[in-house]
């Protein structure tokens, strides 16, 4: 086994992030200074098949991931061996999308001879926040809401968490794209929806929220989506009119009464002080002012990062891989990515070569 020494100042990381429909890299100072963050999104592509398409985002990948990286590179100024690390989301996400970013991680940190670090993607989601709020520290209630997942978690630490409540079925931005491409909006259809409902009436479509037995801070969005879904087959085969801008509105509040009053029980039964968003949906303009004022209610700090930093990033990676090389998380050439991994524990699974 390969030992390292050990750095904390000045460490400067390459991250890739490919864990789904965007190929993105960034170089980042000891997690919270940003020296590039480079993305190239996918989405074009896959519009046309109204989703993401594995294969196809595998490819993109392969095509864009050294290109990326030598921007992300050349926009910070960087040489490659002044680099100190390479990480890599290693799960959850596209298994065919996150090796192409992995491996190609592995292969920098081979070739430079500098540890290579596996991170969690949603781990890195939350990371985002340490580069918007450089002041930020855990402990914190962190919601998560992205395409595929919609979790409540307890941030102990920068690498102690437990989820704390996740969705049963659909992700909160799943139900968006879905109920999206039913209304011919497009991919991705979260950002469209949110902006369509803007000035809409959000009482005009009563949707169903569900409530999970026993389970406080779970989630379940496939009946909202369903409702919605139906609403709108029922309008077409009667040739009824849907008010489309009253019902992106109905759907943004369902999805936001749903969420807000779930983290804001977490972090009173945890007795936190402290609240950060993230993931693409973090970017909801609803869900966001739902949260201020039910925060500023109940006199809890919330942090918002900005829109630039919810969506798929290189930096966030950056960022939670410095914390993941503090605790000693470097991992080897054998290291696997994973479809699904808890956020509970690090996604390193071997040993550094
Ligand atoms: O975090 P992200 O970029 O990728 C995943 O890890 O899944 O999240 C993408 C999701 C998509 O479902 C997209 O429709 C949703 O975030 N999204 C939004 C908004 N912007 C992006 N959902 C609601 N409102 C938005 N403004
Ligand atoms: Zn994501």
């Amino acid at each position: 086994m390969r030992t390292y020494a050990r750095k904390v100042n000045d460490m400067l990381i390459l991250a890739i992030e490919s864990s789904c429909d965007e190929t993105a890299a960034s170089v980042c100072k000891d997690g919270r200074e940003v020296l590039s963050d480079v993305i190239y999104s996918q989405a074009d592509m896959h519009r046309e098949y109204g989703g993401v398409v594995p294969e196809i985002a595998s490819r993109r990948h392969v095509e864009k991931v050294s290109l990326v990286a030598e921007q992300a590179l050349k926009k910070a100024d960087v040489g490659m061996r002044q680099l100190d690390a390479v990480a890599a989301t290693c799960g959850p996400g596209l298994i065919g999308a996150l090796l192409v970013g992995s491996h190609f991680a592995k292969g920098c940190a081979m070739a430079l001879r500098v540890p290579f670090i596996p991170v969690h993607h949603i781990r890195g989601h939350i990371a985002a926040n340490y580069v918007a709020f450089p002041s930020l520290k855990p402990e914190f209630i962190a919601l998560v809401a992205s395409g595929g997942h919609t979790l409540i978690a307890h941030v102990r630490d920068y690498t102690q968490m437990e989820e704390l409540g996740g969705t049963r079925d659909d992700a909160a931005g799943e139900a968006f794209d879905k109920i999206s491409r039913v209304m011919g909006l497009g991919y991705p259809g979260g950002a469209m929806l949110d902006r369509l409902g803007q000035g809409g009436d959000e009482t005009a479509y009563p949707l169903p929220k569900a409530v999970i037995d026993g389970a406080p801070f779970d989630f379940s969005f496939s009946g909202l989506k369903t409702a919605a879904v139906n609403l709108l087959h029922n309008a077409q085969q009667k040739g009824t009119e849907i008010d489309k801008a009253d019902l992106a509105a109905s759907i943004a509040r369902a999805v936001s009464d749903a969420i807000t009053p779930r983290v804001l029980a977490a972090a009173k039964e945890r007795n936190v002080k402290k609240i950060v968003i993230a993931g693409g949906v973090a970017a909801n303009t609803t869900l966001r002012r739902s949260l201020k004022s039910a925060c500023e209610q109940e006199n809890i700090e919330l942090f918002l990062p900005p829109l630039s930093l919810c969506g798929d990033n290189g930096a966030m990676i950056a960022s939670q891989a410095y914390y993941e090389y503090l605790a000693g998380y470097v991992s080897g050439l054998g290291q696997n990515c994973y479809a699904n991994f808890p956020i509970g524990q690090p996604i390193r699974d071997c040993m550094p070569d």
